[in-house]
């Protein structure tokens, strides 16, 4: 898969530089692992300066969001009026929610409640509770770039019960970002994110998970969060993907809404939480994008 250039070649990468000062070292390192069996990423994942700095830009955008998000949401507000505030900030600050109209997906961002395990659709029927916990998944494109991010919100009196669900599954988040070791394989940071939900009595969805992000909506690889450890593609330096469990306080089947085609919610209504992030993997770790 990864043609080995001559030594005095210019690098692939565009640095302008000779390879061998370059990436030829990287490449064995990677062929070297390709040989002992794992998966590697193709060269197109692996983002340029360039990439990173676009990928930022439409971060920027999607964290304004999410902040106004945060400061506006309450109950009595229709989720609509959510996706009436994504819709704006983001094309006011020019750039253009990535969710609207994908694969025919009706609204600009999604909204899933409690039971809802992702894909909730905002509407003008749908208003906030007490109580209620709410997964607010923002995506934007900015001049081709995109960035993807979620957030849990907590309206007012919410039970300790599912408090502690969204908790637990910030915490899990950050467990994943942990076991972010460049040149080791993603299924171990699935691991480790799926072990965490376990050891709280909690479930993982298998069905649903991450994926590569940033010069395309959805990339390779996708991100299991019940992985076995030792399996799936390195996390290579240059990478960027999402971690976003999806976390059940009950079962971890899940079915998806027959009228809408989108909404997918917990088998026993229990309630789900997510929260999400995307990531570069660094030489030293990772670096967050987009929160
Ligand atoms: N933002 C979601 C993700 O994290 C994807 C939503 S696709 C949509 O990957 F069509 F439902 F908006
Ligand atoms: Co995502």
């Amino acid at each position: 898969m990864y043609k080995r250039l001559e030594r005095n070649d210019p690098c692939w990468c565009g640095s302008g530089k000779k390879y061998k000062a370059c990436h030829a070292a990287f490449d064995d390192k990677l062929i070297a692992l390709e040989h002992k069996g794992f998966r590697i990423p193709s060269r197109d994942l692996l983002k340029t300066e360039k990439d990173i700095e676009g990928i930022k830009k439409s971060a920027v955008i999607n964290m304004a969001v999410l902040d106004e998000i945060g400061d506006k949401i309450r109950a009595g507000m229709t989720t609509q009026e959510i996706d009436d505030i994504v819709y704006r900030t983001t094309t006011k600050m020019g750039g253009i929610p990535a969710d609207l109209n994908y694969e025919g997906f009706p609204k600009s961002v999604c909204t899933s409640i409690n039971e809802e395990v992702c894909h909730g659709i905002p509407s003008e029927d749908v208003i906030l509770q007490d109580g209620d916990i709410i997964n607010v998944d923002c995506s934007t494109i900015l001049d081709g770039y995109y960035s993807d991010s979620s957030r849990m919100f907590c309206i007012g009196n919410v039970s300790p019960e599912k408090k502690r669900l969204v908790d637990v599954t910030k915490e899990c988040l950050e467990v994943g970002l942990k076991a972010v070791i460049p040149w080791t394989p993603i299924g171990d940071m699935g691991h480790a994110v799926h072990q965490h939900a376990l050891d709280n009595g909690y479930t993982v969805v298998k069905e649903i998970g991450g994926h590569g992000c940033g010069n395309g909506f959805h990339e390779e690889p996708f991100v299991s969060y019940v992985s076995k450890p030792g399996t799936g593609m390195i996390m290579v330096p240059g990478m960027v993907f999402t971690i976003e469990p999806m976390v059940n306080m009950g079962t971890d089947e899940i079915f998806c809404d027959e009228e809408n085609e989108w909404t997918v919610y917990t088998a026993d209504l229990k309630p789900s939480a997510q929260w999400e992030v995307e990531l570069l993997v660094t030489e030293t770790g990772y670096e967050l994008l987009c929160w």
